[in-house]
């Protein structure tokens, strides 16, 4: 019996000297935890710190960026406003008559810096976008009167690739924006269609008010559809995006302004200025149809 109990005694203070080297263990895994949880969490906030300060940088370089294309565009036309201005006069025999053989010439440097002074206006204009520094006149305008405008200047370009243009202007209430934005983004979206459409194609623009069953609001609606090269699915993304000028080479078929790529950024910059929208659809080598969303006058 004595001998039972000495036994047992003996196994309990093993037990317990084991259970002591057990806890000791707990408690150094648990502060090796600790401290691998603390170590983690430090990094963590760096990496934040990091991810913070790269952010900031990033957002600076933006800013960079849009001033510096500010301050070249503007460098940019100063000199250019006075080459066109001469090249003009001199295109107009203002400086006596133009021999037959300069003639071809003056055209050619009238016509490249026409199109360098409108690159730097567009420059301009998207830096402005981006910096927020357009300021819209709004007053009621009747969308169907700039839509006419528009069409009647960019007939020439039309004629020359034997296309029709026509227009559907709808009963629709004054729209309340900024005229000449107005008239800069029809411009726009007519010229790119009468570019990327082939010769003798069609061009239709439709002038309404949005069914507000599809568009809940008060929105005047411009649709402007053509039949040329579309715009393959993958690349619709892009096209709003500056210099995007994703089409290859072959579909730069027109004479006619051409510029960088920013003529969508800037025209939805504007549109979305006026608080409206502009979606579009299109289908390969079968249509393509820009719609726009401008607020209707209160
Ligand atoms: N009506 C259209 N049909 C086909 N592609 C178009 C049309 N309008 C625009 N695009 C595509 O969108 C791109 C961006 O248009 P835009 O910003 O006006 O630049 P740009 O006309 O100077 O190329 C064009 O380069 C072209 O690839
Ligand atoms: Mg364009």
């Amino acid at each position: 019996m004595e001998q039972l109990i000495e036994q047992r005694t003996r196994e309990v203070d093993e037990q317990r000297v084991a259970l002591a080297a057990a806890n000791g263990e707990l408690r150094a895994l648990t502060a090796n935890l600790d401290q691998i949880v603390r170590q983690r969490t430090r990094a963590l906030a760096e990496s934040e710190a990091q991810l913070r300060q790269k952010n900031a940088e990033l957002e600076r370089q933006g800013k960079l960026k849009a001033e510096f294309i500010s301050i070249v565009a503007h460098e940019l036309r100063t000199p250019l406003t006075s080459i066109v201005g001469y090249l003009d006069m001199l295109g107009e025999d203002r400086f006596g008559d133009l021999t037959e053989a300069m003639q071809r010439p003056i055209r050619s440097l009238q016509r490249n810096a026409h199109r360098l002074r409108r690159l730097a206006d567009e420059m301009l204009d998207a830096s402005r976008l981006e910096a927020g520094r357009v300021a819209l006149r709004r007053v009621a305008v009747d969308l169907g009167d700039v839509v006419s405008d528009a069409i009647t200047e960019l007939g020439p370009l039309a004629q020359a690739k034997h296309q029709t243009v026509s227009a559907a202007l709808r009963p629709a209430r004054p729209i309340d924006a900024d005229h000449d934005k107005v008239h800069q983004i029809i411009v726009n979206l007519v010229s790119n269609a009468i570019r990327y459409t082939p010769e003798g194609g069609t061009i239709s623009v439709v002038v309404d008010e949005a069914p507000p069953e599809v568009y809940p609001g008060d929105w005047a609606r411009l649709r402007v559809r053509d039949n040329g090269v579309g715009i393959p699915e993958s690349l619709r993304h892009r096209i709003f995006e500056p210099f995007s000028d994703v089409q290859p080479a072959k579909h730069h078929t027109s004479s006619g302004p051409d510029s960088a790529g920013l003529g969508l950024y800037i025209a939805r910059g504007l549109i979305e200025l006026h608080g409206g929208l502009i979606t579009v659809d299109s289908e390969e080598n079968v249509f393509t149809e820009f719609t726009v969303l401008l607020p209707l006058c209160r």
